[in-house]
């Protein structure tokens, strides 16, 4: 009786309708942790931390752009100094690493602005007049390179190697070949994948109009993307996970993704990760222009080129100490 009842069309229904029921279910998980804890519905100090780290980040990338201009980013200044009080509060009175990295950009930017004899909007300069009399502060200075130094540890130990990686965003007009792109997804293929299902794809966008249309969707690259010779696209595909494995579809794009960042610099291209578009709608537009499949997901994107042939800066994106990141049980 059970082994006819497994054959009819009405038991494959209730079979497939469970399974989605557990789609559903797994995916409510995450969708209900994130909408707990994110930095737009709950107010931590770690949260707050780190809305601040992407705050001062942006100063941190405008004092980088290739066609700089005094006195970008003062509506953000003012956000930054607001925030870093409501981080210094939160923090009981005291500046944590966090606070004094967003203090050291904030001297930089304003430093630089004094020294141009640039006149930054009243309000703004005696902002950051006050918030930098309130500690002992050493400006930072972001990182000046060149295509030398920049290149100068490729085959060097792993440690050096990996500290001489950072994003780039002044490219120059020489363009980057396929070869280089090819070689380094070569390399990028021995990434460890589940059951080694390796579920990527690097679509290299090089048509000058689709790439402008592409980064426009991006919009993180304002600035910068504009000079870049190739952008990348890079997906992972659902029809290579399991029903319950929804979320891990991002952990092998993820490791892909560094993987292909590391080996593109071994092959010398210089490159920016971008982070995917928040909108769906974004999304969708970015399936149709580059034609990747709907069974696809976007993990990431990537403006590559070849270095600025003169010495040009690197944002110093400072990182976060061993001990709070590593937690020993
Ligand atoms: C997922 C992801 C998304 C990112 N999105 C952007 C972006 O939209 N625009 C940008 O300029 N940089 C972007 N970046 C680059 C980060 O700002 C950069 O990796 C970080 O500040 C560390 O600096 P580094 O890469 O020089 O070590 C992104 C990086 C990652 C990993």
């Amino acid at each position: 009786m059970k082994a006819i009842l497994k054959k009819t069309a009405l038991f494959r229904y209730y079979v497939k309708l469970r399974q989605k029921l557990s789609i559903i279910k797994y995916f409510a998980y995450f969708c209900k942790k994130h909408a707990q804890y994110c930095m737009d519905t709950c107010c931590t100090c770690k949260g707050e931390e780190a809305r601040l780290t992407a705050m001062y980040h942006v100063l941190e990338k405008g004092l980088t752009m290739p066609e700089r201009r005094l006195g970008f980013g003062q509506p953000m200044v003012l956000q930054t100094i607001k925030q870093l009080q409501l981080v210094h509060k939160l923090n009981n009175g005291e500046y944590s690493d966090v606070c004094h990295h967003a203090l050291a950009v904030l001297s930089e930017y304003y430093h630089l602005h004094q020294r141009e004899h640039f006149p930054l909007e009243s309000s703004i300069e005696s902002a950051l007049e006050s918030i930098l009399a309130t500690a002992n502060i050493t400006s930072s200075a972001q990182i000046e390179s060149s295509p030398e130094e920049y290149w100068r540890h490729l085959n060097a130990d792993f440690a050096k190697f990996s500290a001489s990686r950072h994003s780039v965003r002044n490219f120059g007009k020489t363009p980057v070949s396929m070869k280089q792109i090819q070689a380094a997804v070569e390399l990028a293929n021995n990434s460890p994948s589940a059951c080694n299902r390796q579920p990527w794809k690097v679509y290299c966008v090089a048509d000058n109009e689709k790439r402008a249309q592409l980064l426009q969707l991006q919009g993180g690259n304002r600035g910068f993307g504009q000079f870049a010779d190739k952008a990348l696209v890079i997906t992972c595909d659902r029809s290579s996970f399991y029903a319950l494995e929804g979320m891990s579809l991002y952990v092998n794009g993820g490791i892909y993704l560094m993987n292909l960042s590391y080996a593109l610099h071994y092959n010398k291209v210089a490159h920016c990760i971008l982070g995917m578009p928040c909108t769906a709608g974004s999304l969708r537009k970015i399936h149709k222009l580059i034609g990747i499949p709907d069974s696809e997901s976007i993990i990431a994107l990537m403006v590559c080129g070849t270095l600025a042939e003169h010495n040009f800066p690197l944002a110093i994106s400072p990182r976060k100490n061993v001990e709070d990141s590593l937690v020993v049980i």
